[in-house]
């Protein structure tokens, strides 16, 4: 999960690399450096901390060449200090890569013995090694060939080299790499956004593939050292609008843009004069599926979890909802009859890709639902459903989150129809009711400020709890994981029924706890789990479209949603989660966009 960029040009090319890095800073964002190749030397500069960091060292002292690589890196191996960042060089090679090698130790040995000496902690400093020994004996393509042969793992890489005036090298194995081209340069990027400025022509690398990029040309190879052509993508005005405007930071933005992006991708899925869901190509004959599997990863997985209720609910099918990491390696009981559905905003996640290859290995019939729809994800899945949310920089993801929900529900109920799983009227009241939401979601935002004020409740909190039952539970984990990752307090996500069994031995006085309560068939049981926790002192936040005055005493705030058909109550209940994590992230001062340790696409296991 770092991020990788490699320009050969006619002219300089620091500034560019550095503005290519800035957007890739989402990758990674604890440690940046650079290489460029001046008057035959390769001059490498590296620092721990943000691209900014770099920019000054660039000032200070200029790096001076027509082509070079750059990296913003998310620590695996070795702390993110400066002999940690990338590039790694010896006088021959300098090297930028993305993912882990998992055999460095041993290649490490084995390079030691022969008199290497390596000089930071990195997986990354083989690569460069085996480069370096292999040239004095094979020519260009050889040598990347056989270097590549020897490293276990998932990469992206760039490489310049000492020796080879004119040319770039990428490589890919597992993780993401673009290129792009340009009118006398050529561009490598881990993703297509980080070249937007440059150019909107990108081909995409797959497993396997490595590539020479000259000023005039680009030559790519696959895994057998045969040449190949590429497709050429032309990118939409879409992926090239990705600015924060006015807005203080990409989340505030993509949490205020959910009304429009459901709207779109509504717009996108249904016909609304008809009542249709245009959702065609499905890989296996909706009434034929036997089960239906969802596979995904943090936020992704919760837009699952909620599917999994809805499948249940308006579908006769099976239905489990497994967490990547553990799906890949699972010994699952896979079977041709399921439907396999892989959830990505990114498209790049390792474990959604690997657990999607293993089906795919298997020929099974695989849909993946994504936001980036060149990803790999995409590319690999029999059949891709975008979510039309349009791009998303902030690591907490928001709109994506509300994007896979709405085509997993379109695509539920589609499925439902098809069946004849739903009757006719119960169908006609949940897509009216769809059709409204966008303007609910807008009403729901407008109450941002309600939330800021509770926010500050929550600062000092030790720890807090997201409670909920049915179709509020996938929500609770998701509000949890949001103020987890931006405000650094612990928070779970717990079935509001579980708490008895444990849990409820955390709660103390003054405690902030969240309280997801929709009128639904569960509101009376939520109420009750809701007073056990208000009994030991718990300081409610409740989330309901209830309108009752009852219970108003003993709960700190009450959050009123518009009213909405319970079943999809999920996409309203989420909006004060993240208005929540960012109110209090905000408060304690913590990087919104970035925060610490993580990244935005995990491209790593
Ligand atoms: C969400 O806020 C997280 N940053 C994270 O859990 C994310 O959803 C997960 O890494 C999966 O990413 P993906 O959707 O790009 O596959």
């Amino acid at each position: 999960m770092c991020g990788i960029v490699g320009i050969v040009s006619n002219k300089s090319v620091s500034s560019s690399i550095v503005d290519a890095l800035k957007k890739l800073e989402y990758r990674g964002y604890d440690s940046a450096g650079i290489s460029t190749l001046n008057k035959g030397f390769i001059d490498e500069k590296k620092c721990s901390g943000r691209v900014e960091n770099l920019e000054k060292i660039l000032f200070e002292n200029p790096s001076i060449g027509d082509l070079g690589i750059g990296h913003v890196r998310w620590a695996t191996h070795g702390v993110p200090n400066k002999i940690n960042a990338h590039p790694h060089s010896t006088e021959q090679v300098s090297v930028v890569h993305n993912g882990i090698i998992e055999n460095s130790d041993k290649l490490k040995k084995e390079y030691e013995s022969k008199g290497y000496i390596f000089k930071s902690q990195t997986d990354t400093e083989v690569i460069t090694v085996i480069l370096t020994d292999y040239l004095k004996t094979e020519n260009l393509i050889d040598s990347i060939y056989k270097t590549l042969n020897k490293l276990i793992g998932s990469f992206a890489l760039g490489v310049i080299f000492k020796d080879f005036e004119d040319v770039v090298v990428g490589a890919r194995r597992g993780s993401p790499l673009a290129v792009g081209y340009g009118h006398n340069e050529n561009f490598l990027g881990s993703d297509s956004y980080a070249l937007k400025t440059m150019t909107n022509k990108i081909s995409y690398l797959d497993d396997g593939d490595f590539c020479l990029l000259y000023k005039e040309k680009i030559e790519f190879y696959n895994f057998d050292k045969k040449k190949i052509n590429k497709k050429i993508f032309e990118l939409s005005n879409e992926e090239n609008i990705a600015e924060k405007g006015d807005y203080k930071d990409f989340m505030s933005k993509e949490i205020d843009e959910q009304s429009y992006t459901t709207k779109k991708c509504i717009h996108e899925y249904l016909d609304q004069s008809r009542n249709k869901i245009n959702i065609y190509n499905i890989p296996i004959n909706p009434s034929k599926i036997n089960k239906i599997r969802l596979v995904a990863c943090g936020t992704a997985y919760h837009s699952c979890l909620m599917a999994k209720y809805w499948i249940e609910e308006f579908t006769s099918i099976d239905v489990e909802a497994d967490i990547a990491s553990e799906f890949r390696y699972r010994n699952v009981k896979l079977n041709k009859d399921d439907l396999y559905i892989f959830v990505s905003q990114s498209g790049e996640t390792a474990d959604t890709y690997a657990a999607l290859e293993k089906c795919k290995k298997r020929g099974l019939k695989t849909c993946g639902i994504v936001n980036v729809v060149e990803s790999s994800i995409a590319r690999l899945s029999d059949f891709v459903l975008p979510i039309h949310a349009g791009p998303e920089i902030g690591v907490a993801s928001t709109k994506a989150f509300i994007g896979q929900m709405m085509v997993l529900l379109l695509l539920t109920l589609k499925i439902s129809k098809d069946r004849n799983d739903l009757n006719e009227n119960n169908y006609k009241k949940l897509i009216s009711e769809i059709k409204i939401l966008p303007s609910l979601i807008k009403k729901t935002l407008s109450k941002q400020k309600e939330i800021q004020q509770i926010a500050r409740d929550f600062i000092n909190a030790k720890g807090t709890m997201y409670l909920g039952r049915g179709y509020s539970y996938p929500i609770a984990m998701e509000g949890a994981l949001k103020l987890k990752e931006l405000s650094y307090i612990h928070a779970e996500g717990y079935a509001a029924g579980e708490m008895k069994h444990g849990p409820l031995a955390l709660i103390e006085d003054g405690m902030p706890i969240v309280v997801l309560a929709p009128k639904d068939r569960f509101f009376e049981k939520t109420i009750s789990n809701m007073q056990e926790v208000i009994a030991r002192g718990g300081k409610v936040l409740m989330i309901t479209n209830d309108t009752s005055e009852i219970l108003n005493e003993n709960i700190r705030f009450k959050f009123q949603l518009p009213d909405t058909d319970s079943r999809i109550s999920a996409f309203l209940l989420t909006i004060p989660m993240q208005f929540l994590a960012y109110h209090v992230a905000l408060l304690k001062n913590c990087d919104i966009d970035k925060p610490r340790n993580l990244a935005k696409s995990v491209t790593v296991e």
